[in-house]
């Protein structure tokens, strides 16, 4: 069976890629053999898996060579149910096609804000353009750092509305356990009860796009 492949992308920084992928990859290898790449020249994904050198909850992180990405992630598959891309931001529009031309799904981390969405606005044209090339691709906007004491606004519905790239039922609550994981260089999997609600976020999530 051809592993599923996705990348977790936004040209914005700081809106939680690197944690939505390193925790997706962590639930995901629990259910079938899985690769995290590493597409960011900052190497976080690889950093972390080096704090973490005794995180036995992570699945193997491979840095992913700059240039032609696409051949890395096809081969990173075989054997492998599940490969996951942590992308970098600021994405030079080549490689972020090449990454979205390879991969089955692309997941949009964003902040439960009109303007953190708007700020995104550009990912939904790349995904456009790629599906010239790959027209199976699926994408979803991810929220994350949601604030449970705070309903989505308003005008939050309006943007996200406006967007023609469709948000998953799931997302990330703004969580202690997701930075303690971070410090440990682990994923929440590992924190127990502290981590249990956090594993819950995640765990909806990879429900959610597997029955898509
Ligand atoms: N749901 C959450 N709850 C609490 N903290 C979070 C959550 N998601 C992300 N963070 C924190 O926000 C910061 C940014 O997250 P992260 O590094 O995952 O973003 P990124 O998109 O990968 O950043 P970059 O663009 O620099 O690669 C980190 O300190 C991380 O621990
Ligand atoms: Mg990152």
């Amino acid at each position: 069976m051809a592993a599923l492949r996705v990348a977790v992308a936004n040209q914005k920084g700081g809106t939680g890629k690197t944690t939505l992928a390193v925790n997706l990859a962590a639930g995901l290898h629990r259910r079938g053999a899985t690769v995290l790449l590493d597409a960011d020249p900052q190497g976080s994904a690889c950093h972390w898996s080096q704090i973490g050198s005794t995180a036995d909850d992570l699945p193997p992180i491979e840095r992913l060579a700059e240039g032609d990405p696409g051949d890395g992630i096809r081969d990173a598959g075989s054997g492998k149910r599940y490969v996951l891309v942590d992308c970098p931001p600021h994405l030079q529009s080549a490689t972020l096609r090449r990454v979205m031309e390879a991969v089955d799904v692309v997941l949009i981390p964003v902040q439960p804000s009109p303007l953190d969405l708007w700020a995104s606005v550009d990912m939904a044209e790349a995904i456009r353009n790629t599906r010239e090339r790959n027209p199976r691709l699926r994408a979803y906007m991810v929220l994350n750092q949601i604030d449970p004491r705070n309903a989505l606004s308003r005008e939050m519905h309006q943007a996200l509305a406006e967007f023609d790239v469709p948000v998953l039922k799931n997302g990330l609550t703004r969580r202690a356990a997701f930075r303690s994981a971070a410090l440990d260089g682990g994923s929440v999997y590992r924190l127990g009860n502290r981590g249990a609600s956090a594993v819950r976020d995640i765990e909806a999530i990879i429900t959610e796009v597997l029955s898509k």
